[in-house]
């Protein structure tokens, strides 16, 4: 393989480099600022001290970091042993030798740190807290699932985070974790938004009696710390069109309140996770991707289609630099253990499931409330929110157009643990058939 820097990109290189120049106003006009002499895998540029404003600052760390990013992360180093030198190393990705190892818990640095995998360096952990929120992308079976099993395992390890989980797959994959404590697997994501955003306006509560703007604020100064809550979505593609602006604004404004958001994705295009949903995602993460479009929209800048095609290297966009690595392999059991279907709502909202059922699956906010014995107020309240997470149809009217209530969906039953019912399914179908009836009336 030859790896000697070819003229266009040492073009890219010296126009990047002028470019920095101009805007720091360094350059004395009508002069030639460098040289550049083209060195097996680096470019080496030599300045003339006389041709600059301030020759010194070109060696100087900013300045070198500024190139440095605005050449995707070059390697960048700064002479000054007689003139100035700046060299700019030519292969961004260097080739490491990463065989597969295991995740070894035992080398957690702390309950909030959760692991990269192995770096050139090293083993690579950062804490959740630095990287806030994290994009991870790459082509399907690269293995996004097995990186995010090694983080929420470090998180149960650390004891310290409360976990969010949703798989968009029946719980296939975290399923098995739905037992452990601080974390709540949800079949729903609405659900799962849910107690986030119920989480936060309790949070939004208690920051206000202390007078504080932030979770960090916040366990500064109290005794009875909050723990950062983790929320992990394993594929964005199934995300729910009607969940989207829900999920997205939980993101935007759930930093302050301790929320960190993991959203995995095989296609960073779809609709899911455009817009503001990618842009409030600060740490991002690539594995194998087929073009270096693809790397762009998951990292800001291509590199990850030149990545090995192994499953598990990624490269990670951290302090503007690209550092390439082998994620650790999860240690999970052949097994996973599915959990007992069981009921998300409260026992005070089943009641208002039971009283629909009764009713032909009619969600009339009176009739039930006067059957569930609540006030019609909260009643109400429960049917608006509930029609927001499409556990409720809106409200339905007759060709007269004389409405007739909401009903009961498929995915209020499955949250409610009755999806599996057979009884309780024979009844939803009779429902059906009655709305029907309705409507042909
Ligand atoms: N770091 C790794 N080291 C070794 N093998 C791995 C690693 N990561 C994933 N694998 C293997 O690759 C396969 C696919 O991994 P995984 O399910 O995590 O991929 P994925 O990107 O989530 O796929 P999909 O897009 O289908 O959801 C698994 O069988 C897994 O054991
Ligand atoms: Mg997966």
């Amino acid at each position: 393989m030859t790896t000697n820097l070819k003229l266009n990109q040492a073009q890219i290189i010296a126009q990047t480099v002028l470019r920095l120049l101009e805007n720091q106003n360094l350059l004395i006009p009508e002069r030639v600022a460098f040289y550049v002499w083209l060195r097996g895998k680096r470019a080496v540029l030599i300045f003339d001290p006389l041709a600059l404003r301030k020759p010194e600052s070109v060696v100087q760390a900013l300045f070198v970091h500024r190139v440095s990013t605005a050449l995707g992360g070059r390697r960048v180093i700064a002479t000054n042993s007689r003139g100035i030198f700046l060299q700019v190393a030519y292969r961004t990705l260097p080739i490491i030798k990463l065989g597969t190892r295991t995740l070894d818990l035992s080398q957690q640095p702390s309950p909030l740190h959760i692991p990269v995998g192995q770096s050139k360096r090293g083993p690579l952990w950062l804490s959740i807290i630095d990287m806030d929120s994290i994009l991870v992308g790459g082509t399907r079976r690269m293995g996004k699932t097995n990186l995010i099993h090694t983080w929420i395992l470090a998180l149960l390890h650390g004891k310290t985070a409360r976990l969010v989980l949703w798989d968009g797959k029946d719980n296939v994959e975290f399923g098995r974790y739905a037992k452990r404590d601080g974390v709540l697997v949800v079949n729903n994501l609405a659900r799962g938004i849910q107690h986030l955003v119920e989480e936060m306006s309790q949070r939004k509560v208690l920051f206000q009696k202390a007078k504080v703007n932030s979770l960090a604020a916040y366990n500064a100064k109290r005794k009875a710390k909050l723990p950062p809550l983790v929320l992990i979505v394993d594929e964005a593609a199934l995300i729910p069109d009607e969940l989207q602006s829900a999920l997205s604004h939980l993101i935007a404004v759930g930093g302050a309140y301790g929320i960190h958001p993991i959203i995995a994705t095989q296609r960073p295009d779809a609709e899911a996770t455009k817009g503001t949903l990618k842009a409030n995602l600060s740490t991002r993460i690539a594995l194998p991707v087929p073009s270096h479009h693809d790397s762009q929209v998951i990292l800001g800048r291509s590199g990850a289609e030149k990545l090995p095609k192994e499953k598990g290297r990624l490269l990670l966009v951290w302090n503007a630099r690209l550092i390439e690595v082998q994620a650790y392999l999860a240690p999970l059991d052949e097994e996973p253990e599915r959990p007992h279907p069981q009921s998300l709502l409260s026992e005070r909202e089943l009641r208002l499931v039971e009283a629909a059922l009764a009713e032909n699956g009619w969600f009339r906010v009176r009739e039930i409330a006067n059957q569930a014995g609540e006030s019609r107020d909260w009643v109400n309240g429960i049917a608006k929110r509930w029609e927001q997470m499409g556990y409720l149809t809106t409200v339905q009217r007759n060709p007269k157009g004389h409405p007739q209530g909401r009903r009961l969906t498929d995915s209020l039953l499955e949250t409610a643990g009755l999806g599996g019912s057979r009884d309780l399914a024979d009844q939803a179908e009779l429902a059906n058939l009655a709305l029907k009836q309705s409507i042909s009336i």
